[in-house]
């Protein structure tokens, strides 16, 4: 019989007694169930920070782009201010989209009745509205979105109650420090959409059990998995060195502090609940997921090089291309595994290489198990 809600939940409550080393993988309604969805949109992606891409994407006054996330329609601006803005890109009419797509602009006008906003979401005019009795302009804003910036990614809170992200993260500043994340420039960004579960594309990011059978031509030769390396975390994001094979050339030019074990290995990181990062001594691999449904993620992507290089080259954007489609190919066959009423989960792999799978379910547990008040 399917697993219920309640029994996902019941699932989530016994991780949070069961050893690393004897940790099970979670139910498959835990990635198929439309119901689990709502209640990780609802108390998840609402509640806690979530990394909409990296913050030089919107570079200078005027550039914006425009998401979605758990339903809601976002603008992302950065004002003349120079402060970046996560704007509802919901029109305060009737409700039409004010923005689409990405760009450079000083000013949003809705498509619909042309109502015009600014960068920083101030209504600026709306035609034939000053005959309306107490219609006062100055009044009207989109609604703007609490925003953090950590390590040049920007992070937004829907709800505007979560506690500041920073704290909770930064454990992860010594690991990271050397490959000079913030200062990283951004090369590209994409969207693209997988049939997947969010957490199914998580957690293959993050684990190192299936680099050398799903990667063999592309990762097995670069960083293969009996190198895989965890790092034991707090359960607040995730972690581990993906080691070079000793024959594979460097991969420079290298920032100036890292040291000769960090020159010879990507450093993977996942900040709970959406992004994944990898930092390679040369180049930063991000994914931002955004659940269009319990088997659908939209991903925005990109990479970004180091300042001294000449960026992004099309021979790394065409690697991380092929790498992508093969992990693409099996996260959507496992999805339609998923659907099966007969699967009877296994156990994880050692913490080496699955560890991190388990920390997110630790993660998950704190917010969605069966003891936890849901009010
Ligand atoms: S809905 Fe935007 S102007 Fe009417
Ligand atoms: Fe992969």
């Amino acid at each position: 019989m399917k697993s219920t809600v309640n029994e996902i939940r019941e699932a989530l409550t016994r991780v949070k007694s069961t050893p690393i080393d004897q940790a099970f993988v979670m139910p498959a309604e835990y990635y198929s169930s439309a119901d689990f969805m709502q209640l990780e949109a609802d108390h998840i992606f609402r509640k806690d920070w979530v990394c909409l891409g990296r913050a030089d994407e919107v570079k200078e006054p005027g550039d914006y782009y425009t998401t979605e996330l758990i339903g809601e329609q976002l603008l992302v601006t950065r004002g003349k201010d120079n402060a970046i803005r996560v704007l509802s890109n919901v029109c305060r009419h009737r409700g039409n989209m004010v923005a689409s797509g990405k760009g450079k602009k000083s000013r949003f006008s809705c498509g619909y009745h042309a109502w015009t906003y600014d960068l920083h979401g101030q209504l600026l005019g709306a035609p034939l509205m000053s005959e309306v009795k107490g219609f006062d302009i100055a009044c009207i804003r989109l609604p703007s979105f609490k925003t953090e910036i950590w390590q040049g990614f920007l992070f937004v809170n829907l709800d505007g109650n979560a506690e500041p992200l920073a704290p909770r993260i930064n454990g992860l500043l010594p690991y990271i420090e050397n490959y000079e994340v913030t200062d990283r420039v951004l090369g590209f960004t994409e969207e693209v959409t997988w049939q997947t579960n969010w957490k199914c594309l998580a957690e293959n990011f993050m684990e190192g059990y299936h680099l050398d059978v799903t990667h063999p031509e592309t990762l097995r030769p670069l960083t293969p998995t009996g190198l895989c390396e965890r790092v034991a975390t707090d359960g607040q994001y995730n972690a581990y060195y993906s080691y070079y094979d000793p024959k594979y050339p460097e991969r420079g030019p290298f920032p100036p502090n890292l040291t000769e074990r960090e020159r010879r290995c990507s450093f993977m990181f996942g900040i709970f609940p959406n992004l994944v990062v990898a930092a390679a001594p040369n180049i930063l691999i991000f994914l931002c997921l955004s659940p269009g449904s319990s088997d659908s993620v939209n991903i925005r992507w990109g990479m970004s090089s180091l300042p001294q290089s000449d960026g992004v080259t099309d021979e790394q954007r065409e690697f991380m291309n092929q790498v992508n489609a093969e992990d693409k190919a099996k996260l959507e066959t496992l999805q339609k595994g998923l659907q099966s009423r007969y699967l009877s989960s296994g156990p994880l792999a050692k913490p080496d290489l699955e560890g991190t799978i388990y920390d997110m379910y630790r993660y998950m547990a704190e917010r969605l198990a069966g003891d936890v008040n849901l009010d």
